[in-house]
């Protein structure tokens, strides 16, 4: 038998309060346990220095409290909490409305626990439309394909393995990081349930090209006869593109747009745990995915993967929509977007960068380093910088360009001027050291993150 360390003899024999193997045993005081919790996650990152994340980590004392009040009810009962299902109903409403839905149809939509669960609901209409298209003209409905970028969000990936949708993948390339026109010969055919873009990708931040791909399929269409829904991925997007770019189409506006998600956790500034889906109009939602219950008293629809949740991020979003209002929103999003750009500009600056995202619609800074520089990496900028406290990405691109490393800074609204200048001239001074005394980090192999490089000194 292998011998237990110290470390595991500690937390078997001594450690009674927090056993690592089995239930604990006692109770122990409420003051206790909270010191424990607390203590237990000091050596954790600080969220507002995690520019890793794109979700939210800051709170208006008032909007803390609201979600403080709906904190201890489960919004799925929507029989007990009447309002806050109106709320939502109005909010599906209000952001059909900002994502340029047509007039004169019934909105559809859902407050999700964010955009993956949102992007599922998506993807589960678009296979049924699909299946059901396929079963009135007597065809086969078995073999569903999606078609996206290399770029999509792992939540794509998950959906298609989960849901039995062959992935049909657009590769990038380096120094191209976007989903265009450019391979959807190969990819789409008459099995083709949507064709997903990204709105505010989350490796460069950057729009997918939507225009090329609606045109794309307008002429397949003639040509075929087979018309193929587009979803919009507007996960960080959906709550910067209308503020800033109000006249630029990327949302309804685009006949082919039938399905937007967006996470009301990033740029709609609640806290982790909402997402929208947003439909063009009631009846692309197929009414078989929607059930009836009757277990928690009244007749109740529900239409989500997830059942219980908490209402506050419910409530808080409401209170942000009727708080910050468009004007609010569009303020913000202007201030952050200025940021990233003085970033952006501070790090180009140095000499140490090249910028990777062409467009700065997002706030999202994504660089990578200067190709002079071979004895660092942007691995270790990512672990020097971590001293000071930030957390910032660094990763391989997605194939076809696995061979270009990025660094990526999610500019979010907490941070001010200061904040910002502060961070760059960490990040510099991380690139000086490394550049005099070398790193030695490599690119973590996926499912093999133990193995450590040698030294590049
Ligand atoms: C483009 C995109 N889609 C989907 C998701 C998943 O969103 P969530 O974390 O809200 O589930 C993300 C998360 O970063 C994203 O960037």
């Amino acid at each position: 038998m292998k011998e237990q360390s110290p470390f595991d003899r500690f937390f078997d024999e001594y450690n009674e309060d927090i056993p690592e193997k089995h239930f604990p045993r006692c109770s122990i005081s409420a003051e206790a346990a909270e010191a424990i919790v607390t203590s237990e996650t000091w050596a954790d990152a600080k969220p507002a220095m995690n520019l890793s994340s794109f979700v939210t980590t800051f709170t208006e004392s008032e909007a803390f409290e609201v979600a403080k009040k709906h904190y201890l009810k489960n919004y799925i009962d929507h029989d007990m909490y009447p309002q806050l299902f109106a709320m939502e109903a109005r909010m599906v409403r209000w952001l059909h409305n900002l994502w340029n839905g047509p007039e004169g149809v019934e909105p559809y939509g859902a407050a999700t626990i964010g955009s993956s669960e949102a992007c599922m609901l998506a993807g589960l209409a678009h296979k049924w439309n699909w299946r059901k298209k396929r079963q009135q003209a007597g065809k086969d409905g078995s073999k569903p394909n999606l078609v996206t970028g290399a770029n999509v969000q792992i939540v794509w990936d998950k959906f298609m393995r989960y849901f039995d949708v062959e992935p049909r993948i657009a590769p990038l390339k380096p120094g191209h990081y976007r989903f265009t026109s450019e391979h959807l010969d190969e990819l789409v055919d008459e099995n083709t349930i949507a064709v997903v873009a990204i709105a505010g990708q989350t490796f460069t931040g950057e729009d997918d090209a939507f225009r090329a791909i609606q045109n794309w399929l307008d002429k397949y269409e003639e040509r075929t006869g087979n018309d193929i829904p587009m979803h919009i991925d507007g996960a960080s997007g959906g709550f910067v593109n209308p503020f800033l770019y109000p006249n630029y189409k990327w949302d309804f506006r685009l006949p082919r747009v039938k399905s937007i998600n967006a996470s009301g956790h990033k740029f709609g500034l609640v806290p982790p745990g909402l997402g929208w889906i947003i439909f063009r109009e009631r009846a692309v939602f197929d009414e078989d995915l929607m059930f009836y219950v009757n277990y928690l008293g009244g007749e109740m629809p529900t239409a989500t993967l997830n059942f219980s949740r908490n209402a506050s991020p419910v409530a808080y979003q409401y209170y942000n929509f009727i708080r910050l209002g468009y004007e609010g929103y569009r303020q913000i999003m202007q201030h952050t977007l200025e940021n990233a750009q003085t970033l952006r500009q501070l790090l180009v600056a140095s000499g140490y960068f090249e910028i990777m995202n062409k467009t700065q619609r997002i706030p999202v800074v994504a660089m990578t380093l200067n190709k002079k520089y071979k004895n660092f990496n942007e691995y270790d900028i990512s672990n020097k910088v971590r001293e000071r406290g930030w957390v910032l990405s660094a990763y391989s691109m997605p194939p076809n360009a696995q061979s270009v490393n990025s660094l990526r800074i999610v500019v979010r609204p907490h941070l001010n001027q200061n904040a910002i200048s502060g961070l760059a001239k960490d990040i510099i001074h991380a690139c000086d050291w490394l550049s005099k005394h070398c790193g030695n980090a490599t690119p973590p192999k996926l499912h093999d993150p133990q193995k450590v490089a040698p030294s590049k000194c």
